[in-house]
């Protein structure tokens, strides 16, 4: 969310970011600090207006990243029996987030991006979804639009930096499948894995909450930014590629 949007190159750069003990804003924090982009970790909770606002009032940001949200521990089935505290967060929370930086200026300075089974380069974070998938007894092999991290969450500052507004599907272009994402785990980083695939009836058994699967249309994003690759180009340039532990075929 921007709510600067008189773009006057002169101002600074000066980011709030909610979701400091978590994954992405975790990230996000790091990518600030290696561009050189001053910022602030909001200590206000979400349902919370009061500490929203003395968050804006203390940090006077250009910018407010939302990273924070429930997500549920082990998983996302977490939601499913903690609804109440699920939605006051999720739903409540974020909107109350955008309409207390509406204090500072209007609804038009949203961005919303929207993030589907985010992967990143660290093949060991339990929340990475090549580390989930890899570690399961059985998965279903069903393709799906995926967010490399790496390379979008750079992109998601760029958007910040250029007062971008509206909703994005922030995905990597096309579709990608779970066994071409493990055939691609078993090629690159360990040739003797092998998995076992379930039906999705089957899934239905061992899991509370149903689990999505499509294929976002990644043009807007696309438009924005030409250079994006598509989901598999990625997965090989952001995450595989640099882990390999594979010989590389002559
Ligand atoms: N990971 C995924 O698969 C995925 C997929 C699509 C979208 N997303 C969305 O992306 C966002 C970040 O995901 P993530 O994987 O980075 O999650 P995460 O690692 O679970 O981190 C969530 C962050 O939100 C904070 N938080 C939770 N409730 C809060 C509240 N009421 N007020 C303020 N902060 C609160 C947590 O802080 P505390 O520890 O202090 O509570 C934590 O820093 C979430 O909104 C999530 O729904 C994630």
């Amino acid at each position: 969310m921007g709510s600067s949007s008189n773009g006057s190159p002169a101002k600074p750069f000066k980011f709030l970011i909610y979701g400091k003990t978590g994954w992405i804003g975790g990230l996000l924090g790091k990518l600030c600090e290696s561009q050189g982009i001053q910022y602030t970790y909001g200590s206000g909770r979400l349902e919370s207006r009061q500490t929203l606002v003395a968050d804006l009032d203390a940090i006077k940001p250009t910018h407010v990243f939302n990273a924070a949200g429930v997500t549920g521990r082990p998983n996302v089935d977490w939601c499913e029996s903690h609804k109440v505290e699920t939605i006051r967060t999720n739903v409540v929370g974020t909107l109350t987030l955008a309409d207390v930086e509406e204090l500072l200026k209007n609804y038009e300075n949203v961005c919303t991006l929207r993030v589907r089974m985010p992967i990143s380069s660290d093949l060991t974070n339990p929340r990475n979804f090549i580390t989930k998938i890899s570690r399961y007894d059985k998965v279903v092999d069903i393709p799906n639009s995926m967010t490399i991290l790496d390379e979008l969450l750079p992109i998601s500052i760029e958007m910040a930096k250029r007062n971008l507004t509206g909703i994005y599907n922030f995905t990597n272009p096309g579709c990608v499948s779970h066994n071409e994402i493990l055939e691609m785990y078993r090629d690159y980083i360990e040739p003797s894995f092998t998995w076992k695939n379930f039906n999705l009836e089957e899934q239905a058994k061992v899991i509370i909450a149903p689990r999505s699967n499509n294929e976002l249309d990644a043009i807007k994003l696309k438009t924005e930014f030409p250079e994006l690759l598509s989901i598999k180009e990625s997965l090989i340039k952001y995450v595989f590629g640099p882990n390999r532990t594979t010989p590389v075929a002559a």
